[in-house]
């Protein structure tokens, strides 16, 4: 986005919080650049020390933003974050959760092998953390505020591969929904972003990945798939005024793959 587009300073002096970078393919870098285009503040989020330094790296292209080491399992780490994000900001205005994981072998397995163990890790990564998160930066926007969570498809069809992550995002888009009533009369939104195929780190654990990437192709309406910047324009969006009447949604950014017959 360059200085002259009308979007830049439309989340000028908006506070928001990153979680879920792990390099510069992240989808959560697609929205970091659009959201720091557009004018906001951004602090950072890594998964423990064997990320730090790849993270690091990856944000320094923004100058000295705030950087915290979360796991998003970890309560006591996610409070002593918003503490500090408190002492530093005194308040936020925006969240992105961009975070999932699945043990192996769930994605690897037929689904109906999955392990009780593996589908409990699942959820509580994909989707639990989102409810943890959200509780936790709640009292940090009194005057309201944005969330945004990523999701997939393959929450509403059987995706070959999918399997666990399928139903993990399905757990996650209804705790979209049940957020959105809870946070709405704080005046706080959160919606879902639901992205189409894009080439991350996480998307390598996806079976048969590089077929979906090659079907989205082939069958969505503009004949191609997405990219990151793509989801994060979306995600300025969300962030921004311009989506004041939006709560509780699950907006497609996958050139119309889902609208598709297959
Ligand atoms: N890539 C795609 O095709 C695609 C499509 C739709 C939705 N998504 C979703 O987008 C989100 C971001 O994924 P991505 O594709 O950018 O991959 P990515 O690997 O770049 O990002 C995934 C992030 O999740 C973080 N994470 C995993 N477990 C964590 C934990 N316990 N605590 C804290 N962080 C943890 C990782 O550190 C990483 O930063 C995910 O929710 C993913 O399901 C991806």
């Amino acid at each position: 986005m360059s200085e002259n587009s009308p979007l830049a300073g439309l989340l000028a002096g908006k506070k928001g919080l990153i979680v879920g970078v792990a390099n510069q393919n992240s989808i959560a870098w697609g929205c970091a650049l659009a959201l720091r285009a557009a004018g906001m503040e951004l602090a950072f989020t890594y998964q423990g020390e064997v990320m730090r330094d790849r993270v690091t790296r990856t944000v320094s292209d923004l100058g000295d933003v705030p950087l915290y080491d979360l796991d998003v399992r970890d309560d006591a780490q996610m409070a002593s974050m918003f503490d500090d994000l408190r002492e530093k900001w005194g308040r936020l205005d925006f969240v992105l959760h961009s975070v999932a994981f699945a043990p192996k072998p769930a994605m690897a397995n037929p689904f109906i092998e999955t392990a009780r163990e593996d589908f409990l890790v699942a959820q509580d990564i994909s989707a639990y953390s989102l409810v943890a998160l959200s509780r936790a930066a709640a009292p940090l926007m009194p005057e309201g505020g944005s969330i945004v969570t990523m999701t997939y498809y393959g929450s509403q069809k059987a995706v070959p591969g999918y399997n666990v992550m399928g139903v993990a995002k399905a757990s996650l888009e209804a705790c979209v929904r049940y957020l959105a009533v809870d946070l709405g009369q704080r005046g706080i939104r959160i919606n879902a972003v639901s992205a189409g195929a894009i080439n991350t780190l996480a998307a390598r654990g996806v079976a048969h990945f590089r077929d979906l990437m090659r079907i989205t192709a082939e069958r969505s309406p503009l004949k191609r798939t997405v990219e990151s910047e793509e989801v994060g324009r979306t995600c300025l969006f969300l962030a921004s005024d311009l989506s004041t009447g939006i709560t509780g949604e699950t907006m497609y950014v996958d050139a119309g793959f889902n609208i598709t017959a297959g």
